[in-house]
């Protein structure tokens, strides 16, 4: 099972805070019946250096060198915005696959999607497969889950964050998840790992919720 969205590179962003650490995560990550993950750090103010993200895979791919990882970004779109989509996406997307996941705004409203849908269509004409990152968070598809829907007219798949069981990040987005399940919109799960203990809620959400995901 692939883990496309986690944030256990060692020292870069609010994740994992060194190697050691990582390879707990790792080990957890093994027991939550995860086979492949892409390491997917934040590009996002103040974490963003890609050199240092590099390097950071290249040391964990190294001390673990028979697990299948790959390199991929969680791409703000904010932050998209201000490095330039035509200049940066090339060397955003997921590492073989074509994909590219984009977070948007937590408290992003309907006149939001002017930009995304334009950003959105950019990086799919460039090639890729846009993943939004856990739209049950978005303030917009909280409060109307047909931009959720739209999202996936767009040709975008959605990744749902494993923490919804608890409640979310921000404490609300459970309700939110469960209505997007329901509504087949979903495509994958993520652990969106920063803990060795997410890894738990995945295993949970996975056991519960797989079953509504899209084909
Ligand atoms: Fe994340």
């Amino acid at each position: 099972m692939r883990d496309m969205h986690c944030h256990i590179l060692p020292g870069v962003d609010d994740g994992s805070s060194n190697l050691r650490y990582s390879l707990a995560m790792l080990n957890a990550a093994k027991a939550a019946g995860i086979t492949s993950i892409v390491c997917t750090p934040h590009c996002r103010d103040p974490y963003f250096n890609y050199d240092k993200m590099e390097d950071a895979f290249t040391r964990l791919q190294a001390a673990a060198p028979d697990f299948n990882f790959t390199m991929g970004f969680e791409v703000n779109h904010y932050k998209l915005m201000k490095l330039g989509v035509d200049q940066w996406a090339p060397y955003l997307g997921f590492e073989g696959t074509g994909e590219f996941l984009l977070e948007l705004e937590d408290s992003c409203t309907a006149d939001s999607f002017r930009d995304y849908d334009h950003t959105i269509y950019q990086l799919q004409s460039m090639g890729y497969s846009v993943i939004i990152a856990h739209p049950e968070r978005y303030e917009a598809i909280r409060k109307d889950v047909s931009w959720a829907q739209h999202l996936v007219d767009l040709g975008c798949k959605l990744q749902c964050s494993a923490d919804f069981i608890n409640g979310g990040r921000l404490g609300n987005s459970k309700h939110t998840a469960k209505k997007l399940f329901k509504m087949g919109l979903y495509s994958y799960i993520a652990s969106d790992a920063h803990r060795i203990e997410h890894y738990d809620l995945f295993a949970k959400a996975v056991e519960h919720y797989s079953k509504y995901l899209r084909p």
